[in-house]
């Protein structure tokens, strides 16, 4: 079932997603030479406490950190380390969520630290073209999988490949909420888009194989060729007016 969202809710749902835009903000400051994955998650998390709202991530199915930090052929779920250092030339994704008034906010982005590779550059901006892609689709009465299409559409004709085993999802007062929104397939297919609906969508593009494999620690997910990989996720609303993007200030 896909829960509808009040204008009330709506109002709050805005609010938790603005905590996590700030933090992105806050947090693409930080990604230089130097500093570790573990700073960077105590930063994330000092600073979603500051702003009145708890980590989302933190202990959901027992997930160690606040702050996903997936670096180069990580995926997704990177798990922060005091060992990793990040490097100029990393690509950095940064997935946040934060918890405030009962409603969960849900974002990705990946970041350069200083000068990247001219790949690295076009994959990061391909995920960021995929997901608007994707949304100029987010329309009432259009179908859910119309913007999977779009979003597999923009990837493969850009060079990359889209994830296949992780795949957006509904947001609300549970951070994972029907319906499950993959970035990729055909077009038409699944529930109509209703105003109301707020959905997570979350492309991951790879610079080669769509293939992911997880790491021992049970939660790192990397490229099975360990090639690059790049995400970038808003939490939009469905609304009359077409898409609304909560997670962006
Ligand atoms: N943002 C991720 C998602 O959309 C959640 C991270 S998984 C967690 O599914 F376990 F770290 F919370
Ligand atoms: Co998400």
């Amino acid at each position: 079932m896909i829960i509808l969202k009040s204008p009330r809710e709506l109002e709050i749902l805005r609010d938790a997603n603005k905590i996590v835009a700030e933090t992105h903000n806050f947090l693409a400051e930080q990604i230089v030479d130097g500093i570790t994955t573990a700073d960077i998650d105590r930063l994330g998390e000092e600073y979603i406490l500051k702003l009145g709202a708890i980590p989302s991530f933190k202990g959901y199915q027992g997930y160690p950190a606040s702050i996903c930090i997936s670096v180069n052929e990580e995926v997704v779920h990177g798990i922060p380390s005091k060992k990793k250092v990040i490097k100029e030339g990393d690509l950095v994704s940064l997935d946040i969520g934060a918890y405030y008034e009962g409603f969960h906010g849900d974002a990705a982005r990946s970041y350069g630290a200083g000068q990247i590779s001219e790949e690295a550059s076009r994959l990061l901006k391909a995920a960021e073209g995929a997901f608007f892609a994707g949304i100029k689709k987010a329309l009432v009465g259009n179908r859910l999988s119309d913007i999977s299409y779009e979003i597999q559409q923009y990837a493969e004709s850009h060079g990359f490949s889209v994830v296949r085993d992780y795949v957006g999802h509904g947001i609300g007062r549970e951070m994972h909420e029907s319906p499950q929104i993959p970035n990729f397939g055909p077009p038409n297919r699944g529930p109509r888009l209703k105003a109301g609906m707020t959905l997570a969508i979350e492309p991951m593009l790879n610079a080669g194989t769509f293939h992911v494999k997880t790491l021992a620690d049970g939660w790192t997910v990397v490229t099975a060729d360990g090639k690059l990989s790049a995400h970038y996720e808003n939490t939009i609303a469905i609304t009359e007016d077409g898409p609304e993007i909560l997670s962006l200030l």
